[in-house]
């Protein structure tokens, strides 16, 4: 069986990949991650026991330990998750995002370079290097406008978008610079379960839950493409196995929807599921100053993805949603766990300047 080291793999899509490559016995993992806040030790608690999961406490940037990590698993394949993955802290502090997204990208890439150099022939044919990327390095649409191609120019207007396009000019760069076998995904926003509750989605959902108000940024009209974590999954490892060397694909599900749409598909489970005798979860929807450079509207078009590789989105969002609000249901324990220490200074900071303009 083959190894892949992933990094960032104790966040939400790492979390979520490295559980089916163990289920789906697409490779043994070593799993290198910096446990910022944003990660949860015992989000793969379920692995402990087994033999080809092992986890490094370590950062990207650290180019020593990713030299000393490489000589002794030799791995098969990277796939580099490990970022700062939130728009709003890229806000207040861009800091940490230009150090792990631009800079541990860039040691990353240098070390995987080094190893990659000193492996047999065979070795290094087989050897890819896969960066996950986000649709945010192509900036904002118009309602209008056609949805994001491969070789749509890059735009990026949050510090986040910034750092991440930053990270994918690098990565091209290796490939074409120096030959190393790189691959880049660039994906809309994931949902599914183990998601941080910073992203609209599980702040909702836990939010609702508490009787707390559902803010919503602006006029919720802003328009996101949604994509069920596990469909992200299986095309990022479609990718890994079949893709010609040096391409980037775009994934998405098909699946615009405004965020004032989301908020209220989840209030409409959630009256199902968890019923208020008292109130309706949407009567806590309440709209609040929008975030700074809000970018209108993501759309993807991934006919290159499906043309190439045949991957299509298996999830369709009613149910995806459904999945995703009962796991949070059920999973009280790591909810606590997340929401403990810092969470709810980051709540304060976020929303105290946010004046609740009006409610719903
Ligand atoms: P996340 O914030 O949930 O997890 C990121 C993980 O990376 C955490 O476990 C964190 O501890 C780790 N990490 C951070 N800095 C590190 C460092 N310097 N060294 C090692 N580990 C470090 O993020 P996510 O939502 O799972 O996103 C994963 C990747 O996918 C990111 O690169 C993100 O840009 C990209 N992406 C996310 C989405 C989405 O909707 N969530 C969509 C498209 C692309
Ligand atoms: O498009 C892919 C990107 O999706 C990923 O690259 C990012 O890592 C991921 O965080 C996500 O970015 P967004 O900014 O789109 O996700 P977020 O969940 O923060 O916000 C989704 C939308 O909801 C966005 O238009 C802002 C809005 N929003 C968000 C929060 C947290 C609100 O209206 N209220 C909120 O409280």
């Amino acid at each position: 069986m083959q190894t892949f080291l992933v990094t960032g793999g104790v966040g939400f899509i790492g979390s979520n990949f490295i559980l089916k490559a163990r289920k789906e016995k697409w490779a043994n993992i070593i799993n290198l991650d910096k446990l910022t806040y944003a990660s949860n030790p015992d989000t793969l608690a379920q692995l402990q026991d087994d033999p080809g999961y092992h986890f490094v406490r370590g950062d990207i940037g650290d180019i020593e330990l990713l030299r000393n990590l490489l000589e002794q698993h030799q791995p098969d394949a990277i796939i580099n998750f490990a970022a700062e993955s939130h728009v709003d802290r890229s806000i207040l502090s861009p800091q940490d995002f230009i150090q792990t997204n631009v800079v541990g990208t860039f040691q990353l890439l240098e070390a995987s370079k080094a190893y990659w150099e000193k492996l047999s022939l065979q070795k290094r044919e087989q050897f890819r290097f896969l960066h996950v990327s986000t649709d945010e390095v192509y900036g904002s649409l118009s309602p209008t406008d056609p949805a994001f191609r491969e070789d749509t120019p890059y735009a990026p207007n949050s510090p986040y978008a910034a750092s991440k396009a930053g990270s994918d000019h690098l990565v091209r760069a290796y490939y074409h610079t120096y030959g190393l076998p790189t691959l880049t995904t660039n994906c809309s926003n994931n949902y599914g379960p183990r998601q941080f509750p910073e992203k609209l989605i599980p702040l909702i959902i836990l939010n609702a839950l508490n009787g707390k108000p559902l803010p919503i940024y602006g006029d919720g009209q802003n328009v996101r493409d949604w994509l069920y974590v596990e469909d992200h999954c299986d095309a990022i490892y479609l990718v890994l196995q079949q893709s010609r060397l040096g391409e980037t694909y775009n994934i998405g599900g098909n699946n615009e929807q405004t965020n004032l749409t989301v908020v209220e598909k989840i209030c409409a489970i959630l009256d199902e599921l968890a019923p208020k005798s008292n109130f309706r979860y949407s009567s806590l929807i309440t709209y609040v100053k929008d975030r700074p450079g809000h970018d209108r509207r993501y759309a993807i078009d991934c006919s290159k993805i499906s043309r190439d590789l045949n991957w299509q989105p298996k999830e369709n969002f009613d149910s995806g949603l459904l999945k995703t609000i009962q796991w949070y249901l059920e999973n009280s324990t790591w909810i606590e766990q997340v929401q403990s220490g810092t969470y709810q200074t980051w709540i304060e900071q976020n929303y105290k300047d946010r004046k609740l303009a009006r409610s719903h």
